[in-house]
């Protein structure tokens, strides 16, 4: 068995959609136990964060950086990151926001260090960019190769992000999950 959590913040509910699709993509992996939780619960369900083998942070990519409210989560983790508790788990990032670039590599920048910080192990997207799959998605259109991206334009709520991020996400989810099983082989 093994563990993935997926911990994640979203104003407005778009990089919700799009953690959604890391968790399906981690679940698609068999014998893996996903744990999907909303920084807002991430204080009283640090015991899943804990017994993780991977964990995914995801956010918003708001005024060119991480969301606050995912920053605010990151420094909740001193005491793990003096005792160093996270050491040797695998890491992963995502992140959504409105315009193509919008400066999410930034975001992604800064969870990967933030990963580091912790003695975690940095599992990049493994994607190659813009190819279609079989059903026509563009898989990783950004051409992003740190963490997996999504755009939410704002111009139709109820669809963003679309098609090809979220499965740009569920492949994420899926890689790491993968990897998990092999780490902890
Ligand atoms: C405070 C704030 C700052 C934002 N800054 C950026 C930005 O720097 N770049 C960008 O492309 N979009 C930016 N956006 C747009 C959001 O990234 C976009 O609406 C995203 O889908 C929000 O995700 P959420 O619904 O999960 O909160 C910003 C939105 C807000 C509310």
């Amino acid at each position: 068995m093994t563990k993935i959590a997926i911990v994640y913040h979203s104003g407005y509910g778009h990089t919700e959609r799009q953690a959604r699709a890391v968790e399906e993509g981690a679940r698609s992996v068999e014998q893996s136990v996903v744990s999907l939780i909303p920084v807002a619960q991430a204080e009283h369900r640090r015991a899943e964060l804990d017994a993780a083998d991977a964990i995914v942070f995801g956010c918003p990519t708001y005024v060119g950086s991480l969301s606050a409210a995912m920053k605010s989560f990151m420094e909740s983790t001193s005491r793990t990151w003096a005792a160093q508790g996270w050491k040797d788990k695998l890491a992963a990032g995502f992140t959504n926001s409105g315009s193509p670039s919008g400066d999410k590599f930034n975001t992604l920048v800064d969870l990967a260090a933030f990963a580091a910080q912790h003695g975690m192990v940095w599992v990049g997207l493994g994607l190659l960019p813009r190819y279609r799959d079989e059903q026509g998605r563009e898989i990783n259109r950004s051409g992003s190769f740190l963490g997996a991206t999504a755009q939410s334009p704002g111009v139709d709520h109820a669809n963003e992000p679309g098609e090809d991020d979220l499965q740009t996400a569920r492949l994420l989810g899926r890689r790491v999950a993968q990897a998990a099983a092999r780490w902890t082989k």
